[in-house]
């Protein structure tokens, strides 16, 4: 028998820095950032389970897709999301980030399948320095700087444990590979993609707006 995937999409937050409402629920080009998630998830993956904001459970979804409430941080949604499903295989992916290029999600999966652990990553652009006091401090070598994505693949116990020992020990993360990497488990990095930005600030908002209308006509979505 072929190893189950789950798709675990965290849509629970408030988007405070985006100051607009629940960010998962804004639609662009009128489709909502949750509803893009999903679709761009939805050819790789057995069952789907989504965290909603806990006043939002009767916002409609395809029938394929389970609805659960979300949790306070990000972490903890995740955790429910993970104990909503029993597949060998997740893939998380932040509602925040619409535009999931296909070839990228696949790359995560399986490098998750063969690793045990795997997220998108993508290699640094810019110069990058630290910051002290408003004046440019340091340079950083950029060559081996990553800025974390998702998509993030697990084995669901081994993401599970993470969560486990991370509520015992009161580690925090932003994501899950921080969480594994924290039990001292490899995390394999696949490449990520530009189009994969996460819808943050105002700025983001702006740019996802304009590109969305691309997206839409290579993906042949409207
Ligand atoms: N998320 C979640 N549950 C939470 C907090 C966040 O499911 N308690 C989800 C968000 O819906 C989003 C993803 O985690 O898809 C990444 O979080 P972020 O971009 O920080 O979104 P928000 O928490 O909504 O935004 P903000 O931090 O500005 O309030
Ligand atoms: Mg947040």
């Amino acid at each position: 028998m072929s190893a189950r995937v789950a798709a675990l999409i965290p849509a629970a937050g408030s988007g405070e820095r985006l100051g607009m409402g629940a960010k998962a629920l804004l639609e662009l080009n009128g489709i909502t950032l949750l509803e893009r998630a999903i679709r761009c998830l939805a050819p790789l993956c057995d069952e789907m389970v989504v965290a909603l904001p806990s006043d939002q459970l009767g916002f409609e979804l395809p029938e394929v897709v389970r609805k659960i409430a979300g949790g306070t941080t990000r972490q903890e949604t995740v955790k429910r999301l993970l104990e909503a499903t029993n597949a060998d295989f997740v893939l998380v992916h932040d509602a925040a980030r619409p535009f999931l290029p296909l070839e990228v999600a696949h790359k995560v999966l399986s490098a998750a399948k063969e690793f045990g652990s795997s997220t998108a990553a993508l290699p640094a652009a810019d110069t990058l320095v630290l910051e002290k006091d408003g004046n440019w401090d340091l340079l950083i070598d950029r060559s081996n700087v990553r800025a974390v994505q998702t998509p993030q693949g697990f084995n669901r116990i081994l993401l599970l444990e993470a969560h486990l020992q991370a509520v015992q020990e009161n580690w925090e993360a932003t994501d899950d590979a921080g969480l594994v990497a924290r039990l001292g488990k490899p995390v394999a990095l696949v490449n990520g993609d530009p189009r994969l930005f996460k819808v943050t600030k105002p700025g983001d908002w702006a740019l996802a707006q304009a590109f969305a209308r691309v997206w839409d006509a290579e993906n042949r979505w409207v």
